[in-house]
């Protein structure tokens, strides 16, 4: 399995990381056997899989039980949980239980974490403590109360040095990577060229040091809203559903079942039975 050196060597190489969401065993075996370098259990998952309308309603249990079943069906990937809204930020006991519990019951490799601002003490104890941490700037979408909205961040020269400044700061703490998502490519190249660790980003340009998306949105798999940044690489919401309706129709007129997925009885028995 890769670890936290890993990625950083394959930084100093320029072998660019790719990294795509998971929330359940066999899309984490697909995933593991494209040869993906990471695996995300993000909290993105309240809202493709659980139909949330954003991160916000996410627990712990949610975030434990998908890892739970990401970690069976990709044994040797390293995994990266999102800790949910509001697990990181009451106080470091609660902190360390909910990170506990991401990595002992879940199977975690790692935890990511929102934000900076007290969040760097916070990814400086978990860190300290042997938690291996990846911070997450730009557009963060737990705070999309405060932020007004999904929109694009860091697009003058003061919130750019803000980023900066904080990934910095993410890095003096003891994170291992850093996911920034919605910037200017030039932030996210400025952002690369300034950090010893990876920065993976997601709607950041084609130089960061790696890729993250959400495997549904590549896939095309459900019904959520698929940001710019999003290339589809299939559709199978279509297959599906075309799927679905032959079932409904062959179910109607008794084309389904066919002999060949039917038992049947001997004849003896069959005598015995109506005898
Ligand atoms: O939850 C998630 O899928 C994420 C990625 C979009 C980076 O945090
Ligand atoms: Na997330």
């Amino acid at each position: 399995m890769k670890t936290t050196a890993s990625f950083m060597k394959m930084k100093q190489r320029k072998d660019k990381i790719t990294m795509m969401t998971a929330y359940d065993a066999p899309a984490a075996r697909l995933v593991e056997q494209s040869g993906m370098d990471m695996i995300l259990v993000g909290d993105s998952l309240g809202m493709v899989v659980l139909g949330y309308d954003s991160t916000v309603p996410v627990t712990i249990d949610d975030m434990v039980l998908h890892t739970k079943a990401a970690r069976r069906g990709a044994q040797n990937t390293f995994i990266v949980t999102d800790m949910p809204f509001l697990t990181y930020h009451a106080s470091l006991q609660d902190t360390f239980a909910h990170a506990k519990r991401l990595l002992q019951e879940g199977g975690a490799s790692a935890v990511k974490l929102e934000g900076a601002g007290p969040v760097i003490e916070t990814v400086a104890k978990l860190t300290e403590a042997g938690v291996p941490v990846m911070g997450h700037l730009g557009l963060t979408p737990q705070s999309v109360g405060v932020l007004g909205g999904y929109r694009v961040q860091g697009k003058d020269p003061e919130s750019a040095r803000k980023l900066l400044a904080d990934a910095k700061a993410l890095e003096e703490a003891g994170a291992f990577a850093i996911v920034v998502e919605c910037v200017p490519e030039q932030v996210g190249e400025m952002l690369s060229e300034k950090c010893n660790i990876p920065i993976i980003g997601i709607g950041a340009g084609v130089d960061t040091d790696g890729q993250v998306l959400v495997y549904h949105d590549i896939l095309g798999y459900g019904d959520v809203h698929v940001p710019k940044f999003v290339k589809s690489y299939a559709n199978v919401s279509p297959i599906i559903e075309q799927a679905l309706k032959l079932y409904v129709q062959e179910v109607k007129e008794q084309k389904f079942p066919a002999k060949e997925h039917s038992f049947t009885m001997s004849e003896e028995a069959l005598s015995g039975l109506y005898g």
